[in-house]
């Protein structure tokens, strides 16, 4: 196993903290698309989903013809950033209406390059195109909603639809801290003020989907599941408390 990329940052090995409860599909379906207008303005207002895009964009190497498959795509940040950088992108997501707000961006780009954006409404553990289609797979923010065999499975989808030698970037919510040392309400907290501009927080906090039933998992376990799944863990960078990027290939 190789866990020298994680040297230096402090995390323990576990699961999520509890794991009896997980939202079904049809909640999260729900709840994505009753979000996807506010999701825009919560989106350009936080600094943290600027700094997973950067961090995302700066490892994925555009010198060639690059593929890319963008899981839980929401309103597309991360597909338009790439496709604006040359890359021939599918978003894809399972909720209609965040698909159909990145469409609506995607239409305001020039219309020399809206084509090489393509977009699909799937669930990424169910992926509709043939084995070894991507260069990479980039997930912002998809995973953290389900539970540890659900990401089992979304990770042998995306090994399956990734070239031999393509790469999944993988940026959510994921501890770098011992949770232990913290109670559920500082670890929500902590999710909110990340995530969410103070102004929506109250309006959150009615609303939040997060509950400790499905928090995420640390770092470590994240990179480990992947290595499990066949990976082999390039990096692991902290961009915050709760907030890392992994990069994992699909060579040993
Ligand atoms: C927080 S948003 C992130 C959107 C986008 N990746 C970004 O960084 O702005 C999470 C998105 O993941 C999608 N999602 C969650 N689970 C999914 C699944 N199993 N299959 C496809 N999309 C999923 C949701 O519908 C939602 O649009």
């Amino acid at each position: 196993m190789n866990l020298n990329v994680l040297d230096g940052i402090k995390m323990r090995l576990c699961g999520p903290l509890v794991t009896d409860k997980h939202w079904s599909q049809a909640e999260i379906i729900q709840y994505w698309d009753e979000r996807a207008v506010a999701y825009e303005v919560d989106y350009v207002k936080t600094d943290v989903r600027h700094e997973m895009l950067e961090t995302i964009c700066k490892n994925i190497s555009l010198r060639g013809p690059a593929k890319i498959l963008d899981v839980g795509t929401g309103t597309g940040r991360v597909a338009l950033k790439l496709l604006e950088q040359g890359a021939d992108v599918i978003a894809s997501d399972f909720a209609y209406r965040m698909v159909s707000a990145a469409k609506e961006l995607r239409d305001k780009r020039p219309l020399s390059i809206q084509d090489r954006l393509s977009l699909c409404v799937s669930d990424f553990s169910h992926l509709p195109f043939p084995d070894d289609s991507f260069d990479y797979v980039t997930a912002c923010t998809s995973l953290h909603h389900i539970d540890t065999d659900q990401k089992r499975k979304a990770a042998q989808a995306f090994r399956r639809v990734l070239h031999p030698t393509g790469s999944l970037i993988l940026a959510d919510i994921m501890f770098f801290f011992d949770t232990s040392q913290w109670t559920m309400e500082e670890v929500r907290t902590k999710i909110q003020t990340t995530f969410f501009p103070l102004e929506s927080l109250e309006d959150v906090k009615k609303r939040f989907l997060y509950e400790p039933e499905e928090w995420p998992e640390e770092a470590a376990f994240l990179a480990t599941l992947l290595q499990a799944e066949g990976f082999s863990v390039v990096s692991v960078e902290r961009l915050r408390d709760v907030v890392g990027v992994i990069v994992a290939t699909m060579q040993s």
